[in-house]
């Protein structure tokens, strides 16, 4: 039987994961018309409906960015954690969009109050409970929302590159949460918006895979589809 729980936080906890595609859009959109120019053949905007959901969510920055260019069929070079976006590397790019990131996000945090009061009561059942992020500004989002002491095991970005853990769809940052509660994967459910975090809960044979999805029902399908056992579009789940 489930005696934990695994939020992710983008998207299920906070208000945060179209702040992340706004962010993203920005950078590659001046990237992408970069490109344009300097190789004569026409890209396409970002799309945040497409592109964000299936190269970016629940992705780690660096991974993320190589998705989307491989869908477009672009290749930049690595680069160093000091590039910034003139340099047109990986990480050049990835701090770019960060700092767009951040300058939204430092303007505050809504967070998605039925997942908090649902999250308290189960807490005061008993329940063991965590929150894991691909983002390295899970913390600051915690502390901006008020949340820092809400669960008792979190684990982000900085913990899982320090740690070595494969980004979502790899299962690693969820299994590392549930040895951190002291509980078997069956006995945790998985609570995901991200397409790749489903994929995660799957690949870890946790005993439940939520998917939570608050936009459209297409959107829900997909994480039906990827191997989700429910969808819900609020909590506590609307079955
Ligand atoms: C989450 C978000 C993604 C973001 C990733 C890395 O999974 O859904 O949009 O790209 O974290 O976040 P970071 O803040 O470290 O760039
Ligand atoms: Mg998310």
């Amino acid at each position: 039987h489930i005696r934990a729980l695994i939020f992710d936080l983008d998207g299920v906890v906070t208000q945060t994961a179209k702040l992340h595609a706004a962010a993203w859009k920005k950078m590659f959109d001046e990237f992408l018309q970069n490109a344009t120019q300097n190789t004569g053949k026409s890209q396409a905007p970002f799309n945040i409906e497409n592109d964000y959901p299936r190269y970016l969510d629940g992705i780690s920055r660096t991974e993320g960015i190589r998705n989307f260019l491989a869908s477009r069929n672009l290749k930049i070079p690595l680069g160093k954690p000091e590039d910034t976006f003139e340099n047109q590397t990986i990480w050049g790019l990835g701090n770019q969009k960060n700092a767009y990131y951040q300058e939204i996000m430092r303007q505050g945090v809504d967070v998605y109050e039925d997942t908090v009061a649902w999250i308290k009561q189960k807490r005061a059942e008993g329940f063991r409970i965590a929150i894991i992020s691909a983002s390295k500004n899970c913390r600051e989002v915690l502390r901006i929302a008020g949340l820092e002491t809400l669960f008792e095991v979190q684990l982000d970005g900085i913990e899982a590159e320090n740690r070595l853990l494969k980004t979502k769809p790899e299962p690693d940052i969820f299994l590392e949460a549930a040895k951190a509660l002291n509980v078997q994967t069956t006995e945790a459910a998985v609570f995901e918006d991200a397409r790749a975090g489903v994929q995660a809960g799957k690949a870890g044979k946790f005993g439940l895979v939520v998917g939570v999805n608050r936009k459209d029902a297409s959107a829900g399908k997909e994480l039906l589809e990827l191997g989700a056992d429910l969808v819900i579009t609020q909590f506590p789940a609307d079955e």
